[in-house]
């Protein structure tokens, strides 16, 4: 494990992008002025927008000043190496008040992703310890969207890109003019937060500027969202593009925890466009200049239908599919049951009838195909999350997906549902594998994912 490290250099034309982050308790104030007790990179919530441009090379320096029970950052989605993974006790020991740890690893995933503690995460996550990772085209790369660029500071919470990325020395992005919004949804004490906002976001953009934004969802349960005033796509989900994304209007767009879509329109001539969270609060407002009239207002989209994101975009070839011959195939049953840890009887979110660390490893080789199936019996939603690979969805219920290939890192499985996913072993370490629902984890939805002849010389906490 300990040699499974990122790079020390970026990929040619790329640069290095260096931040600092530290973890600290901290009292944060949310654009109502309402405060909240948090704990925070570099003392805001969420912490600091970590951006790059294709092939870049990410350093990330964490300290902890005072978060007694330890951090680490882990890179949701994104399929670094293993030993920068940030999983205490399986990847690296929790970072302790005054302790530090640098990560390092190469920005060779375009898309929006995101960062959080992977020590208590469940309380860590909850607290504030997360932020935004955002990596853009590099210019002349193939297939520019719109993607990369904005005129916007990142000053109010949602993280606008700049030219060049946002930060670092530089270097070449794709530059369409446009409007690129990060905007993650937590819950802040019952209150709906899209970034540092607990009020509207209220933004202008001239007509004909292409807007993107970009929707992560940083809490334990799904959150859905309606976009009305403009015809919109969604173009990416969990960082990945997808293929033929067709026009969406008079839809919900339901996101999983831990997952991302991203959202892309041209804004309209006299209409404000409005993003609604669970049909309750009103998260961004954006006009075609200051002043402009209303947009209905967040219950509007109450009754329109949910997408269904199996079923959207356009199919394209993928290096394996249903018909692949698999080399192992690993099916989970997710339940809710008694069971006894440490000798001690424990109402736990189960998989196989077991709660972590009784679940047994799954075991992999270097380069085998894998088909893996999971079965929710239980009354709850387990948004599943396997570390370090992202996974194509081959059906639900049964049902192939007909639409774009779905690359997902976090997939939602509903009550009753059975999913089947493949993913290509080519990322050797070891690896969580969990509900991202993190109270789930905690009460023993957890397991590993180990690739042959790996091994760790850590032993501390499991990585909840
Ligand atoms: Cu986003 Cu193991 O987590
Ligand atoms: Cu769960």
């Amino acid at each position: 494990m300990t040699s499974l490290r990122g790079p020390s250099e970026p990929a040619p034309g790329g640069t290095t992008r260096r931040f600092a982050l530290t973890a600290r308790t901290a009292t944060v104030t949310l654009s109502s002025g309402r405060r909240v007790a948090a704990w925070t990179f570099d003392g805001k919530v969420p912490g600091p927008p970590i951006t790059a441009v294709e092939g870049d090379l990410v350093e990330v320096r964490l300290r902890n000043a005072d978060v007694t029970s330890g951090v680490t950052i882990h890179w949701h989605g994104y399929d670094v190496p293993a030993g920068e993974d940030g999983v205490p006790g399986l990847t690296q020991d929790a970072v302790r008040p005054g302790q530090e740890f640098t990560y390092r690893f190469l920005a060779n995933q375009v898309g929006t992703y995101w960062y959080h503690t992977h020590e208590v995460s469940d309380i860590g996550v909850r607290k504030g310890l997360y932020g935004m990772l955002v990596v853009t085209r590099r210019a002349g790369g193939p297939a520019d969207q719109v993607s990369g660029s904005g005129s916007d500071p990142a000053s109010d919470g949602e993280t606008g890109r700049t030219r060049d990325g946002g930060a670092g020395t530089g270097g070449p992005a794709a530059s369409t003019p446009g409007l690129d919004l990060t905007l993650p949804v937590h819950t802040f004490g019952g209150v709906t937060v899209l970034g540092d906002h607990d009020r509207a976001i209220e933004r202008s953009a001239a007509p004909g500027t292409p807007v993107r934004l970009r929707l992560v969802n940083t809490d334990n349960t799904p959150h859905r969202f309606t976009l009305a005033g403009t015809p919109y796509r969604l173009v990416a989900v969990d960082g990945q593009d997808l293929n033929g994304p067709g026009e969406l209007g008079r839809v919900g767009l339901r996101l999983p925890a831990g997952g991302r879509y991203d959202l892309a329109f041209t804004m309209p001539v006299a209409r404000t466009v409005l993003l609604a969270v669970d049909d309750r609060t009103e998260g961004l407002r954006l006009s075609p200049q200051e002043g402009a009239g209303s947009a209905g207002s967040a219950g509007d989209g109450a009754g329109w239908p949910e997408l269904d994101i199996t079923r959207y975009g356009t199919p394209a070839g993928t290096p394996f599919g249903p018909g692949s011959r698999f080399d192992r195939r690993f099916t989970l049953v997710l339940d809710r049951g008694l069971t006894f840890s440490g000798g001690q009887p424990l109402y736990a979110h189960t998989v196989n009838g077991r709660a972590f660390p009784s679940i047994p490893t799954q075991v992999v080789r270097d380069g085998e195909l894998i088909r893996f199936t999971v079965v929710n019996r239980s009354r709850d939603t387990h948004p599943w999350h396997l570390h370090g690979h992202r996974v194509l969805v081959l059906s639900r219920d049964g049902r192939a997906t007909s639409g774009s290939p779905l690359w997902l890192d976090t997939f939602d499985v509903r009550p009753g549902e059975v999913w089947e996913v493949a993913f290509r072993a080519a990322n050797p370490g070891l690896w969580m594998n969990h509900c991202h629902n993190l109270a789930h984890a905690d009460q023993g939805m957890v397991l590993h994912l180990n690739y042959e002849d790996v091994t760790t010389p850590f032993h501390g906490a499991h990585g909840g």
